[in-house]
């Protein structure tokens, strides 16, 4: 009786450990034959109930079933194992020849770029680089640069005030309309020789359109010495247009008028589009572009700063960074650089 039962028993096991798809189904098979209230613990426990002549031979027989059965589960298990470690190796493996993911590396904004080129040319011709307040007092923006209160000129640049609370100075401040206060600051407090450009931005009251922009970006100009002239100022921008456009352009120099330089001259260069042959749209056919505002330095500009205007000579200039970049790029709205918009400035 007992032997036939063993022998189903033998059967089942060996039918279960067959059909075991993973470790999990090992193990319980092990508890239920194996484990300390398992299927063979069982038989063992009914020895007793046995006749004495049966249980030694039954005895042995479950101990040898005990042995079997765990060397059956143990050969399963590694089998079970390297199955799965295949299974792995198969699924997690990596083709290390496949092309890798392309990094799509930020750059810096247009301007930013021509900032830095800008500034890069002038280092090359001994300027250093020099940054002021976008907060300015009315004194820096205007009255020391020959501006006086109630000048018309002032009207020039239509400027953003800020409220100040009532308790403090009575100096009114406000949004730089221009970089050339940091002209004045500057030589207050460096004695000349001096060459500088001071990249910055400067906001102006006005309706924004493709050519204005309520702030925008400028780089000043300033070179003092003992003898310098218009010349020289020629000679440096001339220089400057060469290396930044990479080609020779021509230079035109015009009266005009500005309050802290005497005599005053606006700058146009030719259409680096269509080499000023009045052929294209980006220079209305006119050949020629506006591009700097410049000047000798006005004696009262200097006296402001401290210096003696008999002493000094110097040149001023100052160009839209905006502008610059427009001309550079052909770009035929200035709102594009504030858009935020990626296919505009993924091309550059
Ligand atoms: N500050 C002037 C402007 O904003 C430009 C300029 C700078 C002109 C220096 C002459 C000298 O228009």
């Amino acid at each position: 009786m007992h032997q036939v039962e063993l022998k189903k028993i033998k059967i089942k096991a060996e039918k279960e450990i067959k059909e075991a798809d993973s470790l999990k189904k090992l193990d319980e098979i092990f508890r239920e034959y194996l484990g300390q209230k398992g299927i063979l613990s069982n038989l063992t426990k009914s020895l007793s109930k046995l006749p004495k002549k049966k249980r030694a031979s039954f005895g042995k027989e479950i101990n040898a079933f005990k042995v079997e059965l765990e060397m059956a589960l143990e050969k399963k298990k590694k089998l079970l194992k390297e199955r799965l470690e295949k299974e792995m190796m198969e699924k997690e493996w990596i083709d290390v020849t496949l092309p890798g993911k392309k990094i799509v590396p930020g750059h810096l904004h247009p301007l930013t770029q021509v900032q830095r080129e800008v500034g890069e040319i002038f280092q090359q011709m001994g300027f250093s680089i020099v940054e002021g307040p976008e907060i300015e007092t009315e004194w820096y923006n205007f009255d020391a640069l020959n501006i006086p209160k109630d000048h018309p000129a002032r009207d020039f640049w239509d400027t953003l005030y800020l409220k100040r609370p009532k308790s403090t100075l009575k100096l009114k401040i406000l949004l730089r309309t221009h970089t050339s206060p940091v002209q004045v600051r500057f030589m207050e407090k460096n004695h000349p020789p001096l060459r500088i450009i001071v990249p910055g931005r400067v906001f102006r009251h006005e309706a924004t359109d493709a050519r204005h922009e309520i702030n925008f970006h400028q780089v000043e100009g300033l070179m003092v010495d003992k003898r310098v002239s218009l010349a020289n100022f020629r000679a440096i921008v001339e220089e400057f247009f060469l290396r930044f456009f990479n080609k020779k352009v021509k230079i035109r120099l015009r009266p005009s008028f500005f309050p802290f330089t005497e005599p005053s001259l606006e700058v146009d260069i030719s259409c680096p589009s269509c080499d000023g042959k009045k052929k294209c749209s980006f220079c209305q056919n006119k050949g020629w572009l506006e591009v700097m505002g410049a000047g000798m330095v006005h004696p009262n500009v200097f006296k402001n700063s401290g210096l003696n205007p008999r002493d000094w000579r110097g040149f001023a200039f100052g160009m839209g960074l905006e502008r610059l970049t427009m001309v550079k790029y052909k770009i035929n709205d200035i709102r594009l650089f504030y858009s935020g918009d990626l296919r505009f400035l993924t091309q550059f």
